[in-house]
């Protein structure tokens, strides 16, 4: 017992461990996950459709979306900008590991009558001959990954963008880093049945990475039958370690906004997005 709690609350190294795909594409999880998606309360898992209705018009108006634009957005999700794009006229793909939010996608798309390719895949293998004018990450994704896996996504991302092609994302900002604050908390069932419908014991310890950026939420759940674990490790990025990234992969910042609305920069914002561009 002791062993196993000092297994619990220890200190991994960052991005050690990668569970990003459970907590998406486990079959329970994931159903979670897609009302989580389309809840109107919370911002959870995607931001609520106002923003999503004002980021999509704010891209329509940056970029000159239109008929004839091509346009990927990686971890597109349940689809809620995807569909929105593609009634712009644009020649949209969506990319996603979650079966569960892209069978709901596929079947908002066909309600619509519009056809928006859908690629079940992880987008860190995607590999296709089409090339894009635009290519989003959105909701700081980009965030959520290793350092090694940031460069393999930036180097899929500059292989597909065509002549002129962009690229929009947004990242945590440091000004969220510092409201983080370490903690450890132990209870049953105390997500509800977020994690599993069977009874569970649950550990979730916040950690922080100073000199790093990095926050992690490691959830340790304990049911009848199985036991796992869900680390969600944080990027925090400044102008400086975003732009050095970009250049590293051959790709350069040229602006930089509060979020992926289109609002100004603003130092005091929890986010930052950007629009990249191959050197
Ligand atoms: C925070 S959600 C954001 C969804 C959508 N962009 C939105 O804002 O509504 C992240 C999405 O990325 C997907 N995702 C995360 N890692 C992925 C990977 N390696 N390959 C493919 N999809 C991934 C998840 O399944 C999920 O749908």
């Amino acid at each position: 017992m002791y062993e196993q709690l000092l297994n619990i609350n220890n200190r991994p190294q960052p991005f050690s461990i990668y569970t990003a795909d459970t907590l998406w594409t486990d079959p329970h999880i994931a159903q979670q996950m897609l009302k989580t998606h389309l809840d109107q309360n919370t911002d959870l898992a995607s931001r609520r459709l106002p923003f999503i209705e004002a980021s999509v018009a704010w891209l329509q108006q940056r970029f000159n979306i239109g008929p004839g634009t091509r346009l990927a957005d990686f971890g597109c999700g349940p689809g809620l900008y995807t569909t929105r794009l593609a009634q712009l006229g644009a020649e949209v793909t969506g990319i996603d590991f979650s079966e569960n939010s892209l069978r709901y996608a596929r079947e908002t798309a066909v309600s619509h009558n519009l056809p928006i390719d859908y690629i079940h895949t992880n987008y860190l293998q995607f590999q296709s001959d089409k090339r894009f004018d635009l290519i989003t990450l959105i909701f700081c994704d980009f965030c959520a990954l290793s350092p090694v896996q940031r460069q393999t996504l930036l180097g899929i991302f500059r292989e597909h963008l065509a002549d002129g092609g962009a690229i929009v994302l947004d990242v945590h900002s440091l000004v969220e880093f510092e409201r983080f604050e370490e903690g450890a908390s132990y209870g049953r069932n105390q997500s509800g049945n977020f994690w599993t419908n069977e009874d569970y014991f649950s550990f979730i310890n916040q950690l922080k990475y100073e000199d790093e950026h990095i926050t992690l939420d490691k959830y340790s759940i304990f049911t009848p039958t199985r036991s796992f674990e869900i680390y969600n490790w944080l990027q925090h990025f400044d102008r400086e370690s975003l732009a050095t990234e970009f250049a590293a992969s051959g790709l350069v910042i040229t602006d930089w906004h509060a979020n992926v609305a289109g609002e100004p920069f603003d130092p005091q914002s929890p986010t930052m997005a950007i629009v990249a561009e191959k050197r």
